[in-house]
């Protein structure tokens, strides 16, 4: 992630690993416009990862902090009277614990999946082959391109077939950002329920489904193999390697909430769609018609944004991307009480230009879009417990039924 110490550990040659020993992870209560101006200029900086986003509710911000940053840190936070606790004492210590569940974990038989645990991107992929040869009359696949380390991105398309007329396309993508991991085990459940449980036939009759249960393959895999906590890309740079593919898209790119330089979490790249992976993204989505809803997986902190995330500006359509987000969001909250915040991304989070989301509706023209936020949990927010994936793709599948629904609907 942001320039840990690295250590060599020697296996069969030698594989860099982070290591997070003594980083701590703080939770502060910014109450002010210029605490959180404060927060947000140390968010460039490779020594402070903002795990939780710096909201404009109040929400509590969870930072993780080096070593060697952590004294100041304290002074400057005791200066400007803001409230703090440390919640995490050694995060090494508890992806460690982590590390150890997945390793305790059986094996699973190639295609198949679970959701008692994360699934490795070969198994995601393992496990759409694995329909399209159980299902081939509602199941196809299209390999869209192979990521910078030559793993293919593929999509799932779920349709009942009788595609005349045309039907409406709700596209859904999940992994833009390799540490959110419950976004792909998000994926592959509504891919699991629309293809496998019969009793979602009717969501797969009169709408087609295209699902991209991977979006940063690359970055996903050194998640799991070097650095958990690892958000972008892997394309290698001068000093640090990967830019941010949700600041990569090629709308008001690198005007606001991106940086140019290429060691920050949100390195937009060095020009917009440097990056093959969101270019694959990007070729797909352009050449396939009728798709009437993008909904982008990330995670954490319960949000259902729309656009525009580049700046404080309201698409026309706003009032019914609201209504369509309140709707969602009481679906979701129906099953086990889980609540999440609807707005647009500059008015709710923060302003954060060329992600895919503004792109989808401002190049692609798709006029419902969202990025959801799932939500969070474990000591670190994205190690949402392998025990909680179940919890989560349950409820958050009541909200994809309501926007099929919707654009059943309304878009037909
Ligand atoms: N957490 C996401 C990110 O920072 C939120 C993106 C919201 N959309 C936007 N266009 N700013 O990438
Ligand atoms: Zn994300």
């Amino acid at each position: 992630m942001r320039a840990p110490s690295l250590v060599l550990v020697a296996l069969v040659g030698f594989v860099a690993s982070a290591t997070y020993d003594g980083y701590k992870v703080y939770k502060l209560v910014p109450q002010t416009e210029v605490q959180r101006a404060y927060l947000n200029s140390l968010a460039a900086s490779p020594d402070f990862d903002f795990w939780s986003k710096i909201d404009r509710l109040g929400n509590p911000v969870t930072v993780m902090v080096s070593p060697r940053w952590q004294r100041r840190f304290e002074g400057h936070l005791k200066v400007n009277n803001i409230d703090y606790e440390v919640v995490i004492e050694d995060v090494e210590s508890s992806i460690e614990a982590e590390r150890k569940y997945h390793l305790s974990q059986p094996a699973l038989k190639s295609g198949r999946i679970s959701f008692t645990q994360y699934q490795r991107h070969s198994a995601i992929n393992d496990y759409l082959t694995e329909l399209v040869k159980q299902y081939p009359s509602i199941v196809s696949l299209e390999n869209i391109g192979q990521s910078y380390q030559k793993r293919d991105m593929v999509v799932i398309r779920i349709s009942t077939g009788s595609s005349n007329p045309a039907k409406p396309v709700i596209f859904v993508d999940a992994g833009i950002h390799a540490r959110e991991w419950i976004a792909p085990a998000t994926a592959l459940y509504l891919i699991n329920q629309l293809v496998e449980n019969s009793a979602n036939r009717y969501l797969i009759e009169n709408i087609d489904w295209i699902i991209l249960p991977s979006a940063n393959p690359d970055g996903y895999e050194y998640s799991w193999t070097n650095d958990r906590l690892w958000r972008k890309t892997v394309s290698p740079g001068t000093l640090c390697n990967g830019c941010d593919p949700n600041r990569n898209f090629d709308f008001h790119w690198m005007e606001t909430g991106a940086s140019s330089w290429e060691c920050s979490e949100t390195y937009a790249g060095s020009r917009a769609f440097s990056e093959v992976e969101t270019r694959n993204l990007r070729d797909y989505i352009l050449k396939t018609p009728n798709i009437k809803a993008y909904l982008t997986l990330h995670s954490y902190g319960q949000y259902l944004l729309y656009p525009w995330g580049y700046g404080n500006v309201l698409p026309s359509n706003w009032r019914e991307l609201d209504d369509l987000g309140q709707k969602v969001n009481d679906a979701i909250r129906a099953v086990s009480g889980t609540r999440y915040t609807v707005g647009s991304s500059t008015q709710v989070l923060y302003a954060a230009a060329g992600a895919s989301d503004d792109w989808a509706m401002g190049v692609a023209g798709i006029d419902l879009v969202y990025t959801i936020e799932l939500p969070g949990g474990g000591s670190y927010g994205f190690d949402l417990p392998a025990s909680r994936i179940q919890g989560v793709v349950v409820e958050t599948f009541e909200g994809f039924k309501v926007y099929a629904d919707y654009v059943l609907n309304n878009r037909k």
